[in-house]
């Protein structure tokens, strides 16, 4: 039986960071018609009644009705750590991050923290995410069958790194690719699993492994490739050291085969301009990840000038670098972000990273992100009145941007009405 779910609906029809709110698309009393997981049709409320009688209606009023969240870049093995005090990005893996990892060996802990991260950001309004997993094949394992158990569109790989780190978190350059292969092959495209080949970032791996790494992308360019770029001052120095043959932090990743139109690099800071350059030719994904560029003191991302060069952004969480599992506490932050860089982003540009934006990062625009016939019906509806300090506010608005830019920056868990996965009801409040 289809489903007609009623209310203010927000989706785009382009890029609202570059081309503005003229992208948006918004109707105060419009409809979501849901069948067989996908969305059937959008459009004004009144007509999609008349036109689908037998539908069973849910109606949430003044409840906007939007995509799923989409978050671009997070360590769901963090879960746990998250919001551990006082260090900065190397100390910080070292003393917590690690440590911590290194427990995905066990495969019911690796469970058992898969399934309480999804529970998470599902109550958060999040529908897909990219995560990192451990070196530990049963971290992956648990990713994707916690993700599958609950009908998740997500993407996901094992961590790959063999140097400076824990000889428990190490791996060989032959082992990652054996390994990473394996579970390529056993998961990506099944269900709603993609696989994302993972080498962390350049100081933990040799140049043997990003060679193996990159040799294992030349066979499946099928899948994307995630790791870290330019987060901090003191990491691009010692990438540095570490690599004195290479132009740029940029060019350890490109010399080893791992650039492309389907490269993820989470953070991307403290780029040099031929780094810009090379990744807008190219066409490949910078994440920005405002949070954990706060919480661990790395920098100030440039969201307007990146994109401006024409770079595809997408929008994530960092957990648990990132303080918070929640997409609209990252839209605050990288509102705030922007505004100490000097530009301050419209709440549509906000809306759109953390949605079609972050999909477009994905190579899934055409599946997840957006209200339109034909997508996955991956849904948040938000409640534009969830705290008194929010309600109060938002009554002053004179237009959608005002309504939802409080709970932009104020808003958490407690706005989330109801969220569908997959054409699915699964956290109605
Ligand atoms: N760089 C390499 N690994 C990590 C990580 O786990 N978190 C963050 N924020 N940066 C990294
Ligand atoms: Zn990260």
């Amino acid at each position: 039986m289809a489903d007609l779910l009623i209310g203010q609906t927000l989706t785009f029809a382009g890029d609202a960071l570059a081309g503005g709110p003229e992208a948006a698309r918004h109707s105060a009393r419009g409809g979501v018609l849901v069948e067989g997981g996908r969305i059937a049709a959008v459009g004004e409320a009144d007509d999609l009644r008349r036109a689908h009688p037998q539908a069973r209606v849910t109606d949430y009023g003044r409840g906007l009705i939007s995509a799923g969240f989409i978050d671009a870049h997070v360590h769901y093995p963090q879960t746990a750590m998250i919001a551990s005090w006082g260090k900065r990005l190397i100390d910080w893996l070292n003393l917590y991050t690690f440590p911590e990892e290194m427990r995905f060996a066990d495969p019911a802990y690796a469970a058992e923290i898969a399934g309480r991260y999804f529970d998470l950001v599902l109550s958060c309004g999040t529908t897909s995410v990219a995560s990192y997993c451990t070196i530990h094949p049963e971290s992956v394992e648990a990713f994707f069958t916690a993700a599958a158990d609950r009908g998740m569109r997500v993407w996901g790989g094992k961590t790959c790194m063999d140097r400076n780190a824990p000889a428990g978190l190490c791996d060989t350059a032959q082992s990652a690719y054996d390994d990473s292969r394996q579970l390529l092959e056993r998961w990506h495209g099944r269900g709603r699993a993609s696989y994302v080949i993972t080498p962390r970032f350049s100081p933990t791996s040799t140049p043997a492994q990003l060679d193996a790494l990159g040799t294992l992308w030349r066979e499946h360019p099928e899948v994307l490739m995630q790791t870290h770029l330019s987060e901090q001052l003191d990491e691009i120095a010692w990438v540095r050291s570490l690599y004195p043959d290479a132009r740029d932090y940029l060019d350890t990743y490109e010399a080893h085969g791992l650039l492309g139109p389907g490269a993820l690099f989470g953070h991307a800071i403290h780029l040099e301009p031929r780094e810009i350059d090379r990744i807008a030719e190219v066409g490949a994904s910078v994440i920005h990840c405002p949070t954990s560029n706060m919480f661990i003191g790395s920098g100030l991302f440039r969201a307007r000038a990146l994109s401006d060069r024409g770079l595809r952004i997408g929008l994530a969480t960092d957990t648990g670098g990132g303080s918070s599992f929640s997409m609209l506490r990252t839209m605050a932050a990288a509102y705030e972000v922007g505004q100490l860089a000097g530009t301050a982003l419209h709440p549509a540009a906000l809306w759109w990273l953390a949605t079609a934006g972050s999909a477009a990062t994905l190579g899934a625009g055409d599946r997840i992100g957006r209200l339109a016939p034909g997508l996955e019906a991956d849904l948040v509806v938000i409640d534009l009145a969830s705290t008194p300090a929010i309600a109060q506010r938002s009554a002053r608005a004179d237009d959608l941007w005002g309504a939802l830019f409080p709970t932009i920056m104020m808003g958490d868990d407690r706005a989330i009405r109801d969220v569908w996965v997959g054409g699915r009801q699964v956290a109605r409040r």
